[in-house]
């Protein structure tokens, strides 16, 4: 099945594609921090300076292992809650390194591989139709970047026969969404929220796509309750 780097992996919806990507047969390296933690291999790196990962990549590659590299799934975004009005620098600086900037970076760093192998970049956005969220600029303007990002590399690599794929998540029960609805002061039912393990599933199914077709956006809404 080819070896699949996600970064994110340590959270509510990572773990739960770690899983699910195992469990499909897919060796699985997660690429962020505490992923020791976790039951696959691990590369540590702080995702907020994404100019440490050329060496974690670098190490990698040294050690043969972007050989059989398949998929790249960008899962690890931090979500703010701030006006525009209080805001300061770091939250932007923060925003974009960790949500935009570390995803541009380890995909420029795997490209090659990926090249080779005819590979798969997933791009885990926001919900559908996050735009324009008072109080959420710094997290609805990364992931738009993050949607041009994966947007304008679907074209590039057209011809080198790497796929793209924009994943747009409704409300999903894990713990960052419900923090984010309380700093909201919005109610919070996980009932009603999509399963992680349901998610997980589904990006693995994108991965999965025959060899004539694939999915190059997927939206997952909760089913109507
Ligand atoms: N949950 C939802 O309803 C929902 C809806 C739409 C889209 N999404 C998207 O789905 C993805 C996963 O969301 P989630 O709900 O699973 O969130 P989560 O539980 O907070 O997971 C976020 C992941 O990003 C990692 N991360 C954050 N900052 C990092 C840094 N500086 N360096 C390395 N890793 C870092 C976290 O690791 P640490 O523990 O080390 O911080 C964690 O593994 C995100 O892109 C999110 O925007 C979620």
């Amino acid at each position: 099945m080819g070896h699949v780097l996600v970064t994110g992996a340590t959270g509510g919806i990572g773990v739960a594609l770690v899983g699910a990507l195992v469990e499909a047969g897919y060796r699985v390296t997660a690429v962020g921090r505490g992923v020791e933690r976790l039951d696959v291999r691990g590369v540590e790196v702080d995702l907020a300076e994404p100019g440490t990962l050329a060496g974690a990549v670098g190490a990698l590659q040294d050690a043969g292992e972007l050989e059989d590299l398949r998929a790249l799934v960008h899962c690890a975004a931090i979500s703010p809650v701030a006006a525009v009005a209080d805001a300061g620098i770091e939250t932007w600086q923060r925003t974009w390194a960790v949500n935009v900037a570390s995803a541009a970076e380890l995909t420029r760093l795997t490209i090659p591989a990926l090249r080779r192998s005819h590979g798969h970049v997933v791009f885990v956005n926001a919900a559908p139709g996050t735009t324009g969220v008072p109080r959420w600029s710094a997290f609805a303007g990364s992931k738009a970047a993050l949607r041009e990002l994966a947007d304008s590399l679907r074209e590039e690599e057209a011809a080198s026969g790497v796929r793209v794929t924009t994943v747009y998540p409704g409300p999903t029960a894990t713990d960052l969404l419900g923090e984010v609805r309380s700093a909201f002061g919005r109610p919070h039912d996980p009932e009603l929220c999509i399963r992680p393990q349901t998610l997980a599933a589904m990006i693995v199914w994108v991965l999965s796509a025959p060899a004539d077709a694939y999915t190059s956006e997927l939206s997952v809404l909760p089913s109507p309750r």
